[in-house]
């Protein structure tokens, strides 16, 4: 058995047991929770950013590679996870795409191909699953080319610790800490941070660029 050398909130297995299950339901559920993924892709346009080459890490079951496939109908889309069972249904999504890539891989092979060529790497509800999410921003800064863009949507926080315990229960660490990091190794272009329907927890989209001394 291999170790990886990254660490989630919980282990590979155990978040891949947790998926096993979930995949089945992530489509039918998430919807009602993980506000702002379409609005970030959508926002990229906004803030006229044009790649030629995305990666999207933690791309699940492949709905926003299908949003992104829309936008960028020209460019090449990679999405990365490392639940295989999440990924078999990106995979039926996806089928008739030509120019999507699927890699059943953690973010942080040292031999990932496309390593300094990506023009923007989207994180949706994927960092706040890694605890040690500053490693996967550094990553990030190897990824991306030298004017490459990062989007992120996630969690941001909550006022309610007992809502907090629970998202923990399910492999989310749900801090304003991480919005800081991201805000300190990135040029911001853009920040929101709002509310979902209920009134448990905020989240936000951030598009950012990486910093002229990376
Ligand atoms: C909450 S789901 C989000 C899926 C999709 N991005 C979306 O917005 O619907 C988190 C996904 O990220 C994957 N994941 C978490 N940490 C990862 C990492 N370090 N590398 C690759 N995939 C990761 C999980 O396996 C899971 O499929």
């Amino acid at each position: 058995m291999s170790t990886l050398s990254f660490q989630t909130n919980f282990n590979k297995e155990h978040l891949s047991q947790y998926y096993k299950f979930h995949s089945k339901i992530y489509d039918a559920t998430r919807w009602l929770f993980l506000f702002g993924r379409k609005g970030i892709i959508k926002h990229l346009k906004t803030e006229n950013i044009q790649p030629n080459i995305i990666l999207e890490v933690g791309c699940g079951t492949g709905k926003n590679l299908i949003h992104l496939t829309k936008q960028f109908p020209k460019a090449i889309i990679i999405g990365m996870d490392l639940s295989d069972n999440m990924l078999d249904i990106a995979k039926e999504k996806l089928k008739d795409e030509p120019c999507v890539f699927l890699l059943n891989q953690p973010f942080n092979q040292e031999d990932f191909l496309f390593k300094g060529k990506i023009d923007l790497i989207v994180f949706s509800y994927v960092l706040t699953m890694n605890k040690d999410y500053n490693h996967l921003i550094a990553e990030v800064k190897k990824t991306l080319k030298k004017d490459g863009h990062i989007a992120i949507v996630d969690f941001h926080d909550s006022k309610i610790n007992i809502f907090k315990k629970w998202m923990q229960f399910n492999h989310v660490i749900m801090n304003d800490e991480l919005l800081k990091s991201i805000k300190n190794n990135f040029q911001t272009q853009s920040i929101k941070i709002r509310k979902g329907i209920f009134p448990f927890w905020s989240y936000f989209s951030y598009i950012g660029k990486i910093t002229l001394n990376d």
